[in-house]
């Protein structure tokens, strides 16, 4: 989507990345150029935050192709995402996988990729008051893609706690990819930074481990490997549950799903990120000390590894977690 005047996209890659916008996007059901891809201030996702998004990485692949990484499941939860704010993005999970390789065969790219659905609320119908709700306005969904490649460190982040807790799920539906929840993760990012960190990691509101800012967070704790439950208020991550698949299929490592508290996450002989945009990246420092060594773990570093394989299509047995764009 964007909003702003001069046409500038409204969500912007990381610092350090040095990404070209792809021309088209998915617009209002048509292929567009992305300059056309505009919305009235008058939006109401952008007055209310009443809007759902994916982030989704399309890998270059060994063969020379191009392959969205688990895109059913991203749009599986993206449909997920939308029944909770009444939202008909109006299209099928197939349909959204496929209309997003469409995107990317228009844009013509083989580089990597990172493509960004937006499902939200977008005008009040005829007759509607005005005012904040579910009903009463239309939707509509808009789908844009930039190159991205690895932005994080491979040898390990700076992660504060944040002041800021992640709200608890009778507040917010946090398991849902909501637009406007999103104030929380922003102001968690921003204290981080002013800390000179990378990162912020959000206790939720009993005090235990949720999640960082875009990524969820595994420990490793006397050699078992723990992450935070879904009841810790966390945003169920698909490369969360990728890091639980390949540590368990390929290094016989099983997953403690179980609250795990601010101390046992300081005392941890490793701790790592996951998510689409970190992918898998060694969290080295945490509110000013060292993890363990100050250096990423070997589990870690293997569950880098394999995942980096995976993506780049060159593990046959997780072929079916790769939509291929082109032939
Ligand atoms: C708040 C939050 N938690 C976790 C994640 C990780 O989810 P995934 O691995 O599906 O990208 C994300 C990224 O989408 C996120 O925004």
């Amino acid at each position: 989507m964007t909003v702003t005047r001069d046409g500038a996209p409204a969500q912007r890659p990381p610092a350090g990345d040095t990404p070209a916008i792809a021309q088209i996007a998915y617009h209002d059901g048509e292929f567009v150029p992305l300059e056309q891809a505009l919305l009235p201030v008058t939006t109401q996702a952008l007055q209310y935050g009443t809007g759902v998004f994916e982030g989704i990485r399309a890998y270059a692949q060994n063969d020379g192709g191009l392959a969205v990484f688990r895109t059913q499941d991203h749009y599986r939860r993206l449909l997920r995402s939308s029944r909770t704010l009444r939202i008909d993005p109006g299209h099928s999970v197939e349909e959204l996988c496929d209309l997003t390789a469409e995107l990317l065969r228009r844009i013509g790219t083989h580089e990597d990729t990172y493509i960004r659905p937006l499902a939200y609320k977008r005008a009040l119908l005829p007759g509607q008051k005005p005012g904040v709700g579910l009903t009463g306005v239309s939707d509509a969904l808009s789908v844009n893609a930039f190159r991205m490649s690895s932005y994080t460190d491979p040898a390990g982040i700076r992660c504060t706690i944040s002041s800021w807790r992640r709200p608890s799920s009778d507040a917010l539906p946090v398991r849902a990819k909501v637009t406007g929840g999103y104030v929380n993760n922003a102001l968690a990012v921003d204290e981080a930074r002013a800390a000179g960190c990378d990162d912020a990691i959000l206790l939720n509101s009993r005090g235990q481990v949720a999640e960082a800012s875009t990524s969820n967070v595994f420990a490793v704790v006397g050699g078992r490997l723990v992450t935070p439950p879904v009841t810790a208020d966390l945003l169920e991550g698909i490369t969360r549950d990728t890091a639980v698949t390949l540590a368990a299929d390929l290094l016989d490592t099983p997953t403690d799903f179980r609250d795990l508290g601010r101390d046992e996450l300081a005392g941890a002989d490793e701790v790592f990120l996951t998510g689409t945009g970190t992918e898998i990246v060694p969290v080295t420092e945490l509110a000013g000390r060292p993890v363990a060594d100050g250096v990423p773990g070997p589990l870690t570093t293997a569950l880098m590894g394999a995942y980096k394989s995976v993506v780049r299509g060159e593990e046959p047995r997780y072929g079916h977690w790769l939509h291929p764009v082109t032939a």
